[in-house]
């Protein structure tokens, strides 16, 4: 079989294997604590449950068009009113198959082949490997704690050419839970526009933010592209559900690769989402955020103890990307040891990029403080009997 040159490039998430290996300890009977995965522990909201359950009862199977339900659209338009006090027009969100699809359309219409996009490193992983699907070269910048793991217009400098096309940040941030604040926000939107590029704002994990202003990129400028989801806040994993808005000038662009690519998101998920902005689920969304705190209180404070260098408090998402050098200088080999001897189950930092990627490893606090608490001993143990 001759597969195409590109499927040289597209790497899969080391912490596959990790997550494998784990399965199999746990099927021969041990425990394994899980602080790898990127999603959160609870269920859809019942309320939002119900309400795909229903479409269903009423035979609503049909595609819908590709830009997505107008009910839906008109509702994101109002959650950014009623939360950001934003006027936006439901024209320019479109409602895609997750925030995976939204940044699918974003780079279908951005990218030319060679053109050039750059991203953090460290940095979701995909976003390098969909920039060469689309025959595009991503540039990775890179960014470390000692400065926030932020990309300004300084560092970006040295990395612009003419075939620069776009520049993809995330705000909270995977995997560093970092958040980028509105003045930063500010300069690299100028920044862009200087360069006559587009700028590609993840907001995914928005309202997943603690101790920064919730905000959105939307409020400084018309003229970018947010990406937002259903996914992580509004516990939505498996519907597949996400949206963007964009410059008005590029609705029909995106509406025309959507129309060949997905045709329309899940009808099912949409009707869901419905549901998902009403008092009943906000109030339900809220009181998890307040239990992410919580959790990610604890285990700061409890992975610095343990000899993890994590400089600035992350900010949001439910990630901390610690240093574990005082550990292992081979972040890969900590993880599998970790599992191995240890039944804690982590990420190992090359998921997310190469720039001091043997320096770190990735912990996702997606799980009760009870179980954190049995992962932290663990690791001590750990620590106390091979260190
Ligand atoms: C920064 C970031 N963007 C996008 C995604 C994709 O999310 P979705 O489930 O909405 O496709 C993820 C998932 O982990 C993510 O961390």
């Amino acid at each position: 079989m001759k597969l195409a040159d590109r499927l040289q490039e597209i790497q899969p998430f080391f912490v596959m294997d990790l997550l494998a290996r784990a399965r199999e300890l746990e099927a021969q009977g041990s425990s394994v604590i899980h602080m790898e995965i990127g999603e959160p522990d609870f269920p859809t909201p019942q309320s939002v449950i119900r309400a795909g359950q229903q479409s269903l009862s009423d035979e609503k199977t049909h595609y819908t068009p590709a830009l997505g339900l107008p009910e839906l659209r008109q509702k994101i338009a109002h959650y950014y009113q009623s939360e950001f006090n934003l006027e936006l027009s439901p024209r320019r969100i479109i409602i895609t198959p997750g925030a995976s699809g939204a940044l699918q359309l974003a780079l279908a219409v951005l990218v030319n082949p060679n053109s050039e996009v750059l991203l953090a490193d460290p940095g979701y992983p995909c976003n390098r490997h969909m920039v060469r699907l689309f025959e595009g070269k991503a540039v990775s910048v890179p960014v470390d704690a000692e400065s926030l793991f932020q990309l300004t217009p300084q560092r970006l400098e040295q990395y612009w050419t003419e075939q620069t096309v776009a520049l993809m940040i995330a705000t909270p941030s995977n995997p560093t839970g970092n958040c980028i604040g509105k003045d930063a926000m500010q300069s690299l939107i100028d920044d862009v526009d200087k360069h006559h590029a587009m700028l590609i704002v993840d907001e995914i994990y928005q309202g997943l933010v603690y101790d920064a202003e919730n905000y959105t990129a939307l409020t400084l400028s018309d003229e970018i592209i947010v990406i937002n989801s259903f996914s992580k806040y509004f516990g939505m994993t498996g519907w597949r559900l996400g949206w963007m808005v964009v410059p008005e000038e590029m609705v029909d662009a995106i509406d025309r690769v959507s129309q060949n690519i997905f045709l329309a998101p899940s009808t099912i998920a949409q009707y869901a989402a419905l549901e998902a902005f009403s008092t009943e689920s906000m109030s339900v969304m809220q009181a998890r955020r307040d239990e992410f705190k919580q959790r990610r209180d604890y285990l700061l404070a409890e992975l610095r103890r343990l000899g993890f260098k994590i400089l600035d408090v992350p900010q949001g998402a439910f990630y901390i990307y610690a240093d574990c050098t005082a550990l292992s200088n081979d972040s890969f080999e900590l993880s599998a040891q970790l599992l191995e001897k240890a039944g804690v189950a982590v990420t190992p930092g090359k998921d997310f990029g190469s720039y001091k990627a043997a320096a770190h490893l990735r912990f996702a606090y997606t799980q009760p403080v009870s179980v954190l608490e049995q992962g932290v001993a663990r690791i001590e143990k750990y620590i106390k009997d091979y260190l």
